[in-house]
């Protein structure tokens, strides 16, 4: 399956920050941490290296990503040229508190009087661009929200005497190349409800942790998870929680929704939807379809 997404701000938005980028010294590109490239996009990189850009990539929520995950994207990252990845989550001030001195360090010739450090905060809808600089800034400048694309007005807001940050509109591609990428973004909610039917991403999320997390699914329903398939996942979870519709039948939306909640919400455990590894293999799966 395929996903098309085609809100009509988007090549607006690239108009825009390619325009932007030129009076910018650093870009700060928010992922998420429990699916990195999933969720990056390619723009971004296309246009900060036009312009040779410095890049603080922040790996954010990783109060919901699985630590290993992060060390080894952290890793990947950095061997990108300046790039510096910092793992973090906004819900913890002391990681936010460490931002204006990392960005300083990528950008040292600039944030003095004469010359201002200038910093495009950069994304896809719901990565937490906008809980971001409510931290930063520490008052509530811009809307958040779980809704994908809510961050839609450009701003431009002083975050030191001389530091400025200029918020950009919630970008996504057009069109999303692997359908793994799709329903990665769906189970993260960064795309939104209406896009895709739930329990289709349910089933994804499910055979991915039958692969990766048996162990979190165990531990959160109670149900031992060999030989079940994403499907009888998503049945034992209805089973456990007693999740009937009329006619005694297991109610399966029910509890699709249930599993993607849990996941969204961290209470399965931290988790991550795609490591170095099983991004460099769906890489050359998708090569050779
Ligand atoms: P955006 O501007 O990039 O579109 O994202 P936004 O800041 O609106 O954040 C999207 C959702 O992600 C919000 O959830 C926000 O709280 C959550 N979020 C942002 N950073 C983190 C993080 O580091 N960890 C976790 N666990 N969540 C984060 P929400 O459900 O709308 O709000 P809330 O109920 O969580 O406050």
């Amino acid at each position: 399956m395929s996903i098309q997404w085609f809100p009509g701000h988007m090549n607006a938005a690239k108009k825009e920050a390619a325009e932007q980028m030129e009076n910018t010294d650093l870009v700060i590109e928010v992922l998420d941490a429990r699916l990195p490239e999933a969720s990056c996009n390619p723009m971004v990189e296309e246009l900060r290296k036009f312009r040779q850009r410095p890049c603080l990539k922040i790996l954010n929520k990783t109060d919901l990503a699985d630590p290993a995950a992060t060390a080894a994207w952290k890793a990947y990252y950095e061997a990108q040229q300046g790039v510096t990845a910092y793992p973090m989550s906004t819900k913890h001030p002391a990681d936010v508190a460490r931002i204006p001195a990392l960005c300083q360090s990528l950008a040292p010739h600039r944030g003095v009087p004469t010359k201002p450090l200038r910093i495009m905060i950069m994304g896809i809808p719901n990565v937490g661009k906008s809980t971001l600089m409510n931290a930063l800034l520490k008052k509530r400048v811009a809307k958040v929200g779980d809704e994908p694309a809510v961050t839609k007005i450009q701003q431009k807001l002083y975050l030191g005497k001389h530091t400025v940050l200029v918020d950009t509109p919630g970008m996504l591609w057009p069109k999303i190349a692997m359908a793994g990428d799709g329903m990665m973004l769906a189970a993260s909610h960064a795309v939104g409800s209406n896009a895709l039917i739930e329990e289709e991403v349910a089933e994804f999320l499910a055979n991915l942790l039958l692969d990766r997390y048996p162990q979190l699914l165990t531990a959160r329903y109670g149900f031992k998870t060999e030989g079940l398939d994403g499907i009888a996942v998503i049945e034992q979870v209805a089973q456990r929680r007693g999740f009937r519709v009329r006619g005694g039948e297991f109610d399966y939306e029910k509890a699709a929704h249930v599993l993607l909640h849990d996941y969204r919400t961290g209470a399965l455990g931290r988790i991550s939807l795609e490591t170095p590894e099983t991004r460099a293999a769906a890489l050359i799966q998708h090569a050779a379809e």
